[in-house]
């Protein structure tokens, strides 16, 4: 078994709505890497559940996903489109690396800290040992490239520390199955720059999230074109114009945000959005990027729809890109058990 070269494994997680910044943030990278990459795309249903999911929207939450990944362009017949929880080495090989990661490393997440907030006592065991399962997410595929967001550049870094623990704690059997160089790769982050970073629509000093309880402050990718529009013409600016050059975004943090959100949906730069709307109002720069909104996410969001309304498909989907999962799981994991002495 050879190590693969150009193969790329991310996870969304299922809980809520999709929007705007988890399209520029990740899925429009996902969509990219299809032309260069072997893609595996999956839907994290066993990292959801580390906070309290309802069974019911977790199921909907699940299928909505997968159907935003094909909707925005994934093709699951050339590329892997699963569930998480519906390949079991993935939970199999979390537990293996719960043992070769340290206390210590997991302390140092500063995801968990933000996530469990004061009242760590109360916090699931899962959500503590979260960075080990997406290290085996990672590594049960031995992927080479992981598009994330910044935000997720500890949990690769602390992938890395696995796979290195591993390949040094079971040198031996390694070496003497055939691996010379290593069983795990050092994956890779593709780290996704600032512009594809999209802020509230109503704080720019927030992260788009679905967890704000103002809808105003996001764009969810079933918006309506109607309702996309409104959304950008209340989003919150200031009282200047807008620069003509970037540096005069700085401390100016919901105009930085606008103007990054044209420019990737444009497929542009912030500077070149500049160059045309320097100098004149939020107004008229806020009608041309509801126009490009609505022109760009509208599809997305009547596709989504589409895939919506026939569960069974999604279910058919999914169960598939399971089997092809597997396909490519079960023998690095057979590999995973000799090396660590299971009989
Ligand atoms: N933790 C990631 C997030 O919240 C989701 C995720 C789970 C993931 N497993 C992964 C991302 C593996 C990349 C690779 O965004």
């Amino acid at each position: 078994m050879s190590m693969p070269q150009n193969r790329v494994f991310s996870g969304v997680q299922p809980s809520g709505s999709l929007h705007l910044g988890n399209y520029l943030g990740a899925i429009k990278r996902f969509v990219e890497l299809q032309n260069s990459h072997e893609c595996i795309y999956c839907v994290v249903d066993l990292h959801a559940i580390t906070v309290w999911q309802d069974p019911q929207e977790l199921a909907e939450s699940t299928r909505h996903v997968a159907a935003a990944y094909i909707a925005c362009g994934i093709d699951p017949d050339k590329h892997v489109v699963f569930n998480q929880s519906r390949v079991g080495e993935h939970a199999e090989l979390a537990w293996i690396f719960n043992c070769v990661a340290r206390m210590g490393w997991l302390n140092r997440m500063t995801q968990f800290k933000d996530k469990a907030g004061k009242n760590r006592e109360n916090a699931s065991v899962g959500l503590f040992a979260y960075p080990t399962l997406m290290a085996a997410d990672i590594l049960l595929y031995r992927a080479t490239h992981v598009p994330v967001g910044d935000d997720q550049k500890q949990h690769l870094e602390l992938c890395r520390d696995i796979a290195q623990k591993f390949n040094t704690d079971f040198a031996e059997p390694i070496a003497a199955a055939g691996h010379g160089d290593g069983f795990f790769p050092l994956t890779e982050p593709l780290i996704a720059g600032p512009a594809t970073r999209v802020m509230s629509l109503r704080d720019g000093a927030r992260k788009m999230s679905k967890s704000e309880p103002s809808e105003m402050s996001r764009i969810d990718l079933t918006d309506d074109a109607e309702t996309i529009a409104k959304k950008i013409r209340k989003a919150k600016t200031d009282p200047d114009a807008l620069p003509s050059e970037t540096a005069g975004l700085e401390g100016r943090p919901e105009a930085d945000n606008l103007v990054g959100i044209f420019a990737a949906l444009a497929d542009s730069t912030a500077d070149a959005v500049l160059a045309t709307y320097g100098g004149g109002t939020f107004q008229a720069f806020k009608q041309d990027l509801a126009e490009l909104a609505v022109e760009k996410v509208g599809p997305i969001g009547a596709e989504m729809s589409r895939l919506n309304a026939d569960p069974a498909e999604m279910d058919a989907v999914l169960r598939k890109g399971a089997e092809r999962a597997r396909v490519i799981a079960a023998p690095i994991y057979d590999e995973v058990r000799k090396i660590v002495g299971f009989v």
